[in-house]
């Protein structure tokens, strides 16, 4: 016998169109998966998606043996703005698999830390003007850290300086935006709205993103250098399997991929000094290591790995903040078998094509896995006690041959990032008492979190 999945009840013909607030569709999972816990379905206009949000379910469904990535909804809409990229190819596209053998050795940790001085470089910038700000001005880190994020993606992987932590905001920022609301948004608006109406906004931020990487192509055509970075690889090299190369807009899918993929580790940083405020404790524990390991001197690629607190609580904020919210899974096709796909042991079952989504919100907390699931502990995300936890707890990056290529160059930010952040500067919260809330798209950041910044004070 298996269970009913769990469903909030909805209006009649509708179904459960007012349960999600497609302004802030993963705030309204989150809310759900609090309710029904590991497992809920909504139906919309006749139309299915189950949610996974408990960790057992999660690890199940990140067997790739039984399940893959599934490629629709505001994935196949950002199609628009970079077409069979490795973020958004189908599975049959022989296209994710030259691309990712072309890029993944630009993403790997040595490659990574080839990079850390420019990375030192822009987290620096962003410092000084932290550190040069009026005690009393009050500013949300959030949009200084896209600004940082931007900068240091463009520096490290494409080699190009853009001096934007100060001055107006990079135009890329804002498309990034528009284009993935707008992917968001597009799947739950009738097809002539999403022409006649949002079709112009969708057009042209897609424009900027693909203008900024073009604007990259030529500037490196026409100052050649031999950095071998990643804009280099994408230029030149070839598959080592098929010989093949990228194509010119091929390379402009793939650059444009990179700080839309980036843009969440952001929203992570501007979490954890949201944690660390609202956690003192913490905060002295990172400084105390901080201070031990790194002491006066510069801070060295050395030091990364010799921060274990810091890596604790960078889990720890990857977490609660769930900075990329969930992802989609569907059960591997089986050519001539359309019978049921069994969950937890046959305790639910879903159609053999049903989509899925995971949760991180719900994932992420479930307290069978985590004792008092809320509370921020790095600890916990330390040595062992991190080793000991089960697989499903553990896919902030996503899963398998889709996980997170960039889940390197994001952990180097992290740690780095953070690290200086909570050497050098004092935060304090203009609201002591904010509760974080969060919207967002692809990701999720604070809404509205804002902070004052003045120099450490030793
Ligand atoms: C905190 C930071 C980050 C988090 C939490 C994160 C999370 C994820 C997740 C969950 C996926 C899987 C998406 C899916 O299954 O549909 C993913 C894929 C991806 N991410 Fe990240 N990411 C981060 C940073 C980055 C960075 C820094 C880059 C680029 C340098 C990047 C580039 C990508 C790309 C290109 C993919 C698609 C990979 C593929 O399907 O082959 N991400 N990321």
């Amino acid at each position: 016998m298996t269970t009913p999945i769990p469903q909030p009840p909805g209006v009649p013909l509708l179904g459960n169109i007012f349960d999600i607030d497609t302004n802030n569709t993963w705030w309204s999972l989150k809310t759900l998966a609090e309710k029904y816990g590991e497992i809920f379905q909504i139906k919309v206009l006749g139309h299915r998606i189950v949610f996974v949000a408990g960790a057992a379910l999660a690890e199940e469904l990140c067997d790739e043996k039984r399940f893959r990535k599934y490629v629709g909804g505001p994935i196949v809409e950002i199609r628009y703005a970079v077409h069979d990229s490795l973020f958004t190819a189908f599975h049959d596209e022989a296209s994710w698999g030259i691309a990712h053998r072309i890029i993944a050795p630009q993403l790997t940790p040595a490659a990574v830390a080839s990079h850390f001085d420019d990375l030192i470089r822009c987290t620096d910038e962003l410092l000084t003007k932290w550190r040069g700000l009026d005690p009393e001005t009050r500013f949300r880190p959030l949009d200084d850290l896209n600004r940082l994020n931007v900068e240091a993606i463009t520096l490290t992987l494409f080699g190009k300086h853009l001096n934007s932590l100060n001055g107006p905001e990079h135009p890329i920022i804002r498309a990034m935006e528009d284009a993935t609301s707008e992917a968001m948004k597009r799947p739950n608006r009738p097809k002539l709205l999403n022409w006649l109406v949002h079709g112009s906004k969708f057009k042209k931020a897609t424009k900027a993103l693909r203008d900024f990487a073009a604007e990259l192509v030529k500037d490196r055509k026409e100052n050649p250098s031999d950095r071998q970075d990643l804009l280099w690889t994408l230029m030149n090299a070839t598959d080592p399997e098929t010989g093949t190369a990228l194509t010119d807009s091929q390379v402009i899918d793939e650059i444009v991929t990179m700080p839309i993929g980036s843009s969440t580790a952001p929203c992570a940083i501007a979490a954890s000094i949201l944690l660390l405020l609202q956690n003192p404790d913490a905060l002295v524990k990172a400084r105390d290591e901080i201070d031990a390991v790194v002491g006066d001197g510069p801070f060295t690629q050395e030091h990364v790995a010799q921060l274990h607190y810091v890596a604790g609580l960078v889990r720890e904020t990857l977490r609660l903040s769930c900075a990329a919210p969930g992802f989609n899974i569907e059960p591997i096709p089986k050519p001539g078998d359309e019978s049921p796909v069994l969950l937890a042991g046959g305790k639910y079952q879903v159609p053999h094509n049903q989509t899925m989504i995971i949760v991180l919100a719900g994932v992420n907390r479930d307290p069978a896995v985590f004792e008092e699931p809320l509370a921020f502990r790095p600890e916990r995300m330390m040595g062992d006690s991190f080793e000991r936890l089960p697989a499903g707890v553990k896919k902030w990056f996503g899963n398998g041959k889709r996980e997170c290529i960039g889940k390197h160059w994001a952990w180097e930010f992290l740690v780095v990032v953070t690290a200086k952040l909570i050497r050098e500067v004092d935060f304090e919260a203009v609201d002591p008492d904010y509760k974080l809330k969060q919207d967002g798209w692809f990701n999720v950041r604070p809404i509205d979190f804002q902070a004052r910044a003045k120099p450490r004070s030793r």
